[in-house]
């Protein structure tokens, strides 16, 4: 694809999207259903077109500029010793693998945690925020894992699906609930195995809507801040979570007989450093088994670790209306991870992200903390602050 065609569909999409109808609708079966509808007419002033122009023609997408600090892989090796008997020996099988793994240019890798019947979900990732190509700047690779369906009846389309996309793991065992964790472990053995080199992980599910822009950005002031980029579990940090006994998610004691669980963090969206990939992973054989994989891996094999989550919650949005309330305000970088289970509504958050981070700046702030990025750019980074305090793993792993 050459700039100049780049820069023409872009300009007609940039007018499409600026003279738009946003369209919020919010339905739930007993609540009401609002629509607001909300004619925004603009102009492209030619200035704006100027710089526009300017960084289109070098064929990159703003922000996605990343000084990239190459994790010092010094402490990588957890010690062994501090951490109790081998209690799950894991074995898994890779049904399916892609072709292409990672390679030394991948600094991020997406992987998202996906069911084997959802290939429209994963259809549409590839198409919005999940299209690695449109990011010149910042080498990302994507791939979903996937598990068994319960009599195979899915494994044609799924094999065809992974020949046209190279994207999919699938892992040998039946898609359940209570298997979860089994798909996170062994998502971070494949990762860990495959992708040595990548600097940063990002964990999704596939009904998440990542504003990729605003992500890059909080991964450039990470790795800005951090002389190495180690050490980090960047999350929506959970409150003390009281253990459900009943429902769904019902827990009983001998599963688990504490009444709180430890911190944890939302399984929406994640971000690791490559050696707390490789530390969470390793230490898994160690922690014995526990089916909600949100639980186990940022909650449980951090407290046996040691390794304080950093809280991004700032970065979160919860209810989608927000969302096209920041789009209305010009605030669309002010959140980097929302839930969307409506397939449509994902495509038209991608547009308009998208046309507007082709047209404006995220603006320049020195540093950014974790959890700040959204509220509050003038914050300076404080070394004695405890919540940002990422201790060096040899210290997190003392027991
Ligand atoms: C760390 O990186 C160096 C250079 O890339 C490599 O030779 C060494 O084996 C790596 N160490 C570990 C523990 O992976
Ligand atoms: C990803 O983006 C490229 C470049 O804009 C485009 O050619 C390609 O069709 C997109 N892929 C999907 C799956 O939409
Ligand atoms: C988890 O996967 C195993 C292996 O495929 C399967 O036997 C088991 O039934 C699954 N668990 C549940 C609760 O379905
Ligand atoms: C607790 O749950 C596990 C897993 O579902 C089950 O195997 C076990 O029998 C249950 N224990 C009790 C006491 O109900
Ligand atoms: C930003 O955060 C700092 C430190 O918490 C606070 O002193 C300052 O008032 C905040 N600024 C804004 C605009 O919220």
């Amino acid at each position: 694809m050459t700039s100049q065609h780049f820069l023409t569909t872009e300009r007609k999409k940039t007018r499409l999207y600026l003279i738009c109808t946003l369209t919020l609708t919010v339905m739930s079966l007993d609540i009401t259903m609002v629509m607001l509808m909300c004619v925004h007419q603009a102009v492209v002033y030619n200035e704006e077109l100027t710089a526009f122009t300017s960084r289109v023609t070098t064929n990159k997408l703003p922000y996605a500029v990343i000084r990239s600090k190459r994790y010092d892989n010094s402490s990588w090796d957890i010690d062994k010793s501090h951490v109790g008997p081998v209690v799950n020996p894991y074995q898994f099988k890779y049904v399916l693998e892609p072709r292409n793994v990672c390679d030394e240019g991948h600094l991020l890798v997406v992987y998202v945690h996906s069911d084997v019947r959802n290939f429209d979900r994963r259809a549409v990732i590839r198409k919005t925020w999940g299209n690695t190509s449109i990011y010149t700047d910042i080498q990302m690779k994507l791939f979903f894992f996937v598990a068994m369906s319960q009599r195979g009846e899915d494994d044609d389309v799924l094999r065809a699906e992974a020949r046209e996309n190279d994207d999919i793991i699938q892992l040998g065992f039946i898609e359940h609930y209570h298997n979860m964790t089994y798909k996170a472990i062994g998502a971070l053995k494949w990762l860990v195995t495959r992708c040595k080199t990548v600097t940063y992980l990002l964990k999704t599910d596939d009904d998440t809507f990542v504003n990729t822009f605003a992500l890059f950005k909080h991964i450039e002031a990470l790795s800005e801040d951090h002389l190495y980029v180690s050490g980090l579990l960047v999350c929506c940090r959970g409150h003390l979570k009281l253990v459900y006994r009943y429902g769904k998610w019902a827990v009983n004691r001998t599963e688990y007989p504490d009444d709180y669980y430890p911190h944890y963090c939302s399984g929406i969206a994640y971000i690791l450093t490559a050696d707390v990939a490789r530390a969470i992973y390793r230490t898994s054989a160690h922690v014995p088994y526990f089916w909600i994989d949100d639980v186990y891996v940022t909650g449980m094999i951090p407290e046996a670790i040691r390794l304080r989550q950093i809280d991004m919650r700032g970065a979160y949005i919860r209810d989608v209306g927000k969302i096209d309330e920041l789009f209305a305000g010009n605030e669309w970088y002010k959140f980097a991870f929302c839930h969307v289970p409506d397939l449509h509504h994902f495509e038209r958050l991608w547009n308009i992200v998208r046309s507007k981070a082709l047209l404006e700046r995220i603006p320049d702030i020195e540093v950014v903390v974790p959890g700040r990025l959204a509220n509050n750019y003038t914050y300076r980074y404080r070394a004695d602050l405890p919540y940002y305090y990422v201790p060096p793993l040899t210290e997190m792993i003392n027991y």
